[in-house]
């Protein structure tokens, strides 16, 4: 399967990485405004394809789109240290309203992966643009909130980390949802499991993987200007599911007709993802705490996203 990746800026070139060394796709085929960024950023990955795998890689205008299974949109701003990502919105909208229209003019069969922040407000954004169908639009969502929550929780308990289920749902950002009363190590509750691995989930050790997920991104933005590696990976776990008709359950945003009673939303739920994108959403068991605040993250994006005009 043809990629093609539209922003060739950290998050493009490393999904474009990540790919090509997963050998999951043919072609991948970087688009950027900044003609001589795509190509340096193409030359230098397709260096790195011998060692891996036969993926071509290479750089070219909207037209290279043609024949794409898969369009990532990565195109836009990132944060800054200290800046959230929904205050990315108007600048990344106004990128948006350019880059759907051409990616469509060439790849209409495509599915579109927004990888853009704010992901979610994004993704809404793009349905709208776009008039896809809700499940050939895919944000990344929580795919990366719900991997760190997964690694986190592992290291505390010993255990690795695809031994767990365990989700982050609703806003990839500040309002995000970590479901701790359905996850499952085996197929043991939580709880049942760290008291057998003598290692309690106590209140201390909730909070301290809810604010190493939560505040992740701010972190390493502090660090290194941006977040690349892990939303590469990321973004290549959703096209190999794709392109192998996996039919896997993932935790992505697509714009859905009700969420607790709010909608149309788009947020992350986990998700049944395949060749035709998303097929099903699978409704997950939430408490009471947890319901109230996937409610309230649902009424910020609906209303967020209803305030920007496509
Ligand atoms: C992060 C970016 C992708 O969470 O929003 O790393």
């Amino acid at each position: 399967m043809k990629v093609g990746i539209v922003g060739a800026g950290m998050v493009g070139s490393a999904a474009a990485y990540a790919l090509t060394l997963s050998g999951s796709v043919t072609q991948v085929v970087l688009v950027d405004r900044n003609a001589a960024l795509a190509q340096a950023q193409a030359e230098d990955i397709a260096h790195a394809a011998p060692f891996a795998s036969t993926t071509q890689v290479r750089a070219g205008d909207y037209d290279a789109l043609d024949g794409a299974g898969v369009v990532i949109l990565a195109a836009g701003v990132s944060q800054k240290p200290g800046e959230t990502r929904i205050e990315l919105l108007d600048r990344n909208a106004a990128v948006f309203r350019d880059v759907v229209g051409q990616v469509l003019t060439h790849a209409p069969q495509a599915i579109l992966l927004v990888a853009s922040n704010p992901v979610d407000v994004m993704t809404d954004i793009t349905t709208r643009i776009s008039g896809l169908p809700a499940g050939r639009v895919i944000g990344s969502g929580t795919i990366l909130d719900t991997a760190r929550f997964r690694s986190l929780l592992a290291g505390h308990l010993g255990v690795a980390p695809r031994s767990l289920h365990a989700s982050v749902l609703g806003e990839h950002g500040d309002s995000e949802v970590l479901a701790w009363s359905s996850a499952r190590a085996g197929s043991l509750p939580l709880a049942d499991f760290a008291a057998q691995m003598h290692a309690p989930l106590t209140e201390g050790a909730r909070a301290h993987i809810d604010e190493g997920v939560r505040r992740a991104a701010y972190r390493i933005i502090e660090g290194k200007g941006a977040t690349w590696y892990g939303i590469g990976a990321g973004l290549t776990r959703i096209v190999q599911a794709i392109a192998a008709d996996q039919q896997t359950i993932l935790t992505v945003s697509i714009r859905t007709p009700d969420v607790l009673g709010v909608g149309p939303v788009t947020l992350s739920l986990p998700r049944l993802v395949g060749r035709n994108g998303v097929s099903a959403t699978v409704v997950p068991e939430l408490d009471k705490g947890e319901a109230d605040a996937l409610r309230q993250g649902a009424e910020m994006l609906r209303d967020l996203a209803g305030a920007v005009t496509v």
